[in-house]
């Protein structure tokens, strides 16, 4: 296992290039089983989560060429000849049940380990089945198991969702494209990586229209054509660079990706005193005063993303006063806060509220990751502590940040990967 090393104190300067979105990518993956051709898809990050959905894809027998050099990967989809994502994949992805969508829409049939809990929260995937029930799908859930059938495949239907689920959103998007007649999705998630994937169906020869809107038309069609997409700049990645820019007191451009993808991220950087300026396909965030507490509460697109709050939360330790963080969306994501504390930041939990008193002074100590974004957080943390900073469990950020130490080094960042014992 690996963990990093950081000495904390540099301020970061420089341009980073944004790599292609993770949660675009896996659903968009995942919409290659809907054709039986041979889908092309650009743009992809190198990441643990990518490798684990070609596993999956691997599992159903579909034939997987991952072009490490320019970063493509071709996926066959006439080679589909199996419907299980199995306890070991799905344990160690979450958004392998992704596949129940494409895998009912194209083959009638599926068998999907049941998501377990994460770090996080919870997180129960009754969205999904309600609405596959409502286009004629039924489950049998047995031994940890999914059993999904519909034997006289999927009708399309109108469907409320009880709450703007991203996953729930993109499985039934991607079961409504091949389904018999017309589908109505009404509030649902307005992501842009919902609207990337859209836009990939859509190279399929699919008919959807409304996308990043939270009512979304779907004409169904009988057959779907290869994919050939480039996937869209990772908005998450891009904010924690910018955080890293301004926490560290520097400069720093993240390039490929425009402000609109993350407009509610930049208001909250110039809300905590960071000079933003905005071009065609860039945005640089520089440190230009002492940084402002702020008010924070995490919502659906297009308000503050919740895989940004842990990052928020270390700018926060930096800011002079209280700033107040609330976190909606998942109930346990407050992991990286005992974390941030060891290093000497002053949080005060009260249920779904920190209240993070600033500035503190950091100083460098063994911490833990505990899940993706948390990760980030305690990388920015270390970013300013005084001394060295260890972070372990560094295989959560390998799942979500493509050679972050790499790209941080070349800001100016001391940041090392050494292996842990
Ligand atoms: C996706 C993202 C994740 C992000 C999250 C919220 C991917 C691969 N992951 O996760 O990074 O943090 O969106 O922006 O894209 N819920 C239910 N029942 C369901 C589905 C969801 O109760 O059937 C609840 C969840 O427990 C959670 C909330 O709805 O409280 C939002 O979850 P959802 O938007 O579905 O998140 P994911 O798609 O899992």
């Amino acid at each position: 296992m690996d963990r990093l090393r950081i000495i904390g104190g540099t301020p970061l300067f420089g341009s980073v290039e944004i790599s292609g979105a993770k949660n675009a990518a896996l659903p968009i993956l995942f919409a290659s089983i809907l054709s039986n051709q041979k889908s092309v898809i650009q743009n992809i990050p190198l990441l643990a989560d990518i490798n684990t959905t070609l596993k999956v894809l691997d599992a159903l027998g579909m034939k997987t060429l991952f072009k490490l050099e320019n970063q493509v990967i071709e996926i066959d989809g006439a080679s589909l000849n199996a419907h299980e994502a199995p306890y070991e994949l799905v344990r160690t992805m979450r958004a392998s049940i992704l596949v129940l969508g494409p895998l009912l829409a194209r083959k009638r049939i599926a068998r999907v380990s049941l998501p377990g809990g994460c770090a996080i929260g919870a997180r129960p995937v009754n969205f999904h089945l309600a609405a596959l029930e409502k286009m004629g799908a039924h489950f049998k859930i047995e031994s940890g198991y999914i059993d999904g059938f519909a034997p006289q495949g999927l009708k399309g239907a109108e469907i409320e969702f009880p709450f703007p689920s991203v996953g729930a959103t993109e499985n039934i998007l991607m079961a409504c494209v091949l389904a018999e007649g017309k589908s109505i999705l009404r509030n649902a998630a307005c992501e842009p990586e919902i609207v990337d994937l859209a836009k990939a169906l859509r190279s399929m020869g699919a008919k959807i229209s409304g996308e990043g809107t939270p009512t979304i038309h779907i004409d169904g069609v009988s057959s779907l054509q290869a994919m050939n997409h480039a996937i869209a700049p990772d908005r998450i990645e891009a904010a924690t660079f910018l955080c890293a820019g301004l926490i560290t007191r520097g400069k720093i451009t993240v390039r490929g990706i425009s402000a609109d993808f993350m407009r509610s991220a930049i208001d909250h950087l110039k809300k905590s005193g960071a000079l933003i300026t905005e071009g065609k396909n860039e945005i640089t965030a520089e440190y230009s005063q002492e940084l402002a507490p702020f008010h924070l509460v995490t919502e659906p697109f297009p308000g503050f993303p919740t895989d940004m709050q842990a990052q928020f939360m270390a700018l926060a330790t930096q800011s002079r006063g209280k700033s107040k963080i609330s976190e909606t969306i998942f109930e346990n994501r407050f992991m990286h806060v005992p974390e941030l504390i060891r290093l000497g930041a002053k949080i005060e939990i009260k249920g779904n509220e920190a209240l993070v008193s600033g500035p503190a002074a950091l100083s460098g100590a063994t911490v833990m990751a505990t899940d993706l974004r948390a990760s980030a957080s305690l990388i920015l943390a270390g970013l300013v502590a005084e001394g060295e900073t260890i972070i372990r469990r560094i295989y959560h950020l390998d799942r979500g940040y493509e050679q972050i130490e790499l790209k941080l080094s070349k800001l100016g960042a001391q940041i090392f990967r050494e292996k842990d014992k």
